[in-house]
């Protein structure tokens, strides 16, 4: 990193178009603004600390931006509050060697370094002005999009220990007088559920404190709606997104007055942190992103720099692929797989997945969840070629191979077990609680993480044609507690872990760069900035039935690009829900994300087979613009009987748009008004195909050019038959011709 001295940059500021500072000259206070794509941040300097004084869209006038009053202050302590100079919410606290706990910050300087040529960040220092605790903010901002990443590093000198008490990535500053807030909840098989209502005077919390699964029950992410009720296309939000994958709390606190502040990072609870003196701690960072256009604009925002810089491989597209898990369970050997992957080829999947129950030996053969986790050498009763038969098989048919693993877990019946009991996170004084029948390894401890490192070292490497893991995650964090932390640090454990995990993933990564990773947590868990940063994908939950999974994904859209979230056909009825819907009801929902297949072939009947490979050719025509495109909610699944989304995409040449359409429950006078569709260019014209159209019920624009202004005012009709099953669907291709 180069770093530039602030006031050489502040000469400079005029020249510099992502980030500016401005000198008032003879006024004592600096002034700091930063700059993304389209909106501004701005600090100033007052008496000891540093004031928030904007966020939002880009003023052109910089002075401007320092008349009015503060938004809040930019970090405040607990001290803040105890003095009464802050509202009550603030992000740091610490108990001081000598038992004093109101920690004070004085601003001390101000830094500018350039990340890359796009990305540049700023940074705050602070100290104690009676101990030596120091701490830093960080604003990093790029030139390209309107991503703000903040996050906070403490740091001792003090001799003793210094506690952390409450160490926030960012304290968010704000008013409305209307604020609604999104959370992201659910359950197993119902994960990450928008739910959106309005913020209350007094505290809201979205939280998590069950350690490895924590986008399971509530997602690290938050959309604030400053004008009412959040908007697609128009109004004032804030999103943010924690980039962390355990324990995490955002307290938003609505005043009177219409101040909102709102403290978001690491969750406090039973987290004390100890540092010793030259100890440093740095939370996760919040990404946040502001629009004046409503949330439709901040999620098309993030999910463009997510696949610049928060998940791998942004920009390649990503391969068709069969799992085993629902076609298989456990109950498979050798001819079974082959079979799978045989079939699969023939209809154009491109890559065949094994899931669990493909290692463990004798009394801890993996044939269900009771026994093996730990055990990771192949079973060859059941695969008597080992790993290496199958990986030669699916060369010779000409499919790519990838395999699950659940690294973090241990079954009680195991071999790894018996060998370390002392590897699994226990109390004492308390019974081993296993969930799924499976206990927590310990990814504080250093032997742990090797353990983990060498089996997926050698995975790896003794079979370099392995290109996908699916890494698991199926237990939240049970009997927390670690025989490596010494018990003055048991309270770290939420913190280690979470590092641990990363440290272990880093290293696998680092070793194999080219392997495809996707985040599971027996469904969605895992579905974070944090760990997405280190996998392509995720899987969204093991509910894969197609209705529900459009709410699901919806919800999940607001953070993710589509690229990222795996969406399979599974058979009907489906095996969660009993659902009965048709396979190309199934096939266009599961098309709006990374398209999977998750069953055995054989058993599609010849007619299901050949409209299964005529939809993989369409997904491949469309792959780009579903993977690479820009989304666009048209019509909410959670309010509408007739949801619709699309993607548009532009290679530079012409925009080519796919619309997806639903009808939930056929009603007979539901999905009349035509759906008004967006993102196009007013004057362009373009063509109207059906893909996987049925003669019969053929759209009345199709085959026909339109202008995209028609398209986007008049809409188009859907021309829904009257009379049909329920759950019906259209895939619309809209191409701009010359
Ligand atoms: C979890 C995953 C599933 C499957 C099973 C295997 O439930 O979400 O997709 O991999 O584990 O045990």
């Amino acid at each position: 990193m180069q770093i530039m001295k602030l006031d050489h940059f502040i000469r400079k500021c005029s020249f510099i178009g992502a980030l500016s500072c401005v000198s008032l000259g003879s006024i004592s206070a600096e002034q700091f603004v930063l700059n993304t794509a389209n909106t501004t941040l701005a600090f100033e300097t007052a008496r000891e600390g540093v004031e928030l004084k904007y966020f939002g869209s880009r003023l052109k006038r910089g002075e401007d931006l320092f008349s009015g009053r503060a938004l809040g202050q930019e970090f405040p302590t607990y001290w803040d509050v105890t003095e009464g100079r802050h509202h009550n919410e603030f992000g740091f606290s610490a108990v001081m060697p000598d038992g004093s706990f109101s920690s004070k910050l004085n601003f001390v300087g101000a830094k500018l370094l350039d990340v890359d040529a796009d990305r540049k960040v700023l940074q705050l220092s602070y100290k104690d002005p009676a101990y030596a605790v120091f701490l830093t903010r960080f604003y990093q901002v790029s030139q390209s999009n309107d991503v703000v990443e903040t996050w906070t590093e403490v740091r001792s000198e003090e001799e003793g220990v210094v506690e952390i008490r409450q160490l926030s990535s960012f304290v968010l500053q704000t008013r409305s007088s209307d604020p609604w807030l999104t959370g992201f909840q659910g359950a197993w098989a119902r994960e990450s559920i928008a739910n959106e209502s309005p913020l209350i005077e007094g505290i809201s919390e979205l939280s998590c404190s069950i350690g490895t699964r924590t986008a399971q029950t509530t997602q690290p992410s938050f959309v604030l709606s400053l004008d009412g009720q959040s908007k697609e296309d128009t109004g004032r939000v804030i999103m943010g997104s924690l980039a962390w994958s355990g324990n995490f709390s955002f307290r938003f606190r609505r005043f009177i007055d219409g101040q909102i502040t709102a403290s978001l990072g690491l969750n406090p609870l039973h987290s004390e942190y100890r540092l010793e003196k030259g100890k440093a701690l740095t939370t996760p960072r919040m990404r946040l992103t502001y629009s004046d256009s409503g949330k439709g604009a901040a999620s098309r925002t993030l999910h463009r720099w997510a696949r610049s810089y928060g998940i791998r491989g942004g920009d390649d597209p990503r391969m068709i692929l069969l799992n085993s898990w629902e076609g298989a369970y456990f109950k498979f050997d050798q001819k079974t797989i082959y079979g799978m992957m045989e079939r699969a080829q023939s209809m154009g999947v491109e890559l065949f997945v094994l899931d669990d129950g493909w290692f463990g030996q004798g009394e801890f053969a993996r044939n269900n969840d009771k026994a093996g986790l730990g055990d990771w050498t192949v079973n060859r009763e059941k695969l008597p070629d080992g790993i290496e038969g199958l990986i030669g098989h699916a060369k010779k048919i000409g499919i790519k191979f990838g395999i699950w693993v659940e690294p973090e877990m241990v079954n009680p019946k195991s071999q790894l077990y018996k060998n370390h009991p002392d590897w699994v996170l226990q109390l004492p004084n308390r019974e081993h609680r296993p969930q799924r029948n499976q206990l927590v390894l310990d990814l504080c401890n250093p032997a742990v993480q090797n353990y983990i490192y060498d089996f997926m070292d050698d995975l790896l490497s003794s079979n370099p044609d392995i290109c996908y893991i699916k890494w698991d995650c199926n237990s939240h964090v049970t009997n927390p507690g670690s025989t490596w932390l010494p018990q003055d640090k048991q309270s770290h454990l939420w913190i280690d872990y979470v590092k641990g995990y990363y440290a272990v993933l880093d290293r696998i990564i680092a070793k194999h760069p080219k392997v495809v990773f996707q985040a599971c947590s027996s469904g969605g868990g895992r579905i974070d900035y944090g760990a997405m940063q280190r996998h392509h994908e995720f899987w969204p939950s093991d509910n894969t039935d197609a209705r529900e999974r459009l709410v699901m994904q919806w919800s999940l859209s607001h953070f993710y690009p589509a690229m990222a979230m795996a969406s399979h056909v599974t058979v009907s009825p489906n095996h969660q829900t009993g659902r009965k819907t048709s396979l190309k009801f199934r096939f266009d929902v599961a098309m709006t994300g990374r398209l999977g297949f998750e069953l055995d072939p054989k058993n599609l009947d010849q007619a299901d087979t050949d409209f299964s490979k005529r939809q993989l050719e369409l997904y491949k025509e469309i792959r780009p613009v579903v993977q690479l495109g820009d989304l666009y909610r048209l019509r909410d699944p959670l309010a509408y009987n007739d949801p619709a989304l699309m993607y548009v995409h532009d290679s530079g040449k012409k925009q080519t748009a796919v619309v997806f359409a639903y009808m939930i429950e056929r009603k007979r006078m539901d999905g009349f008004e035509p759906l008004l569709l967006k993102g196009l260019k007013a004057g362009a014209l373009y063509k109207i195909e059906e893909l996987g159209k049925q003669p019969k019920n053929l759209l009345r624009y199709e085959g026909k050019v339109v202008s995209g202004e028609f398209l986007m005012k008049q809409g188009l009709p859907m021309d829904w038959p009257v009379k049909s099953e329920d759950y019906i669907s259209r895939v619309v291709r809209v191409e701009e011709v010359d």
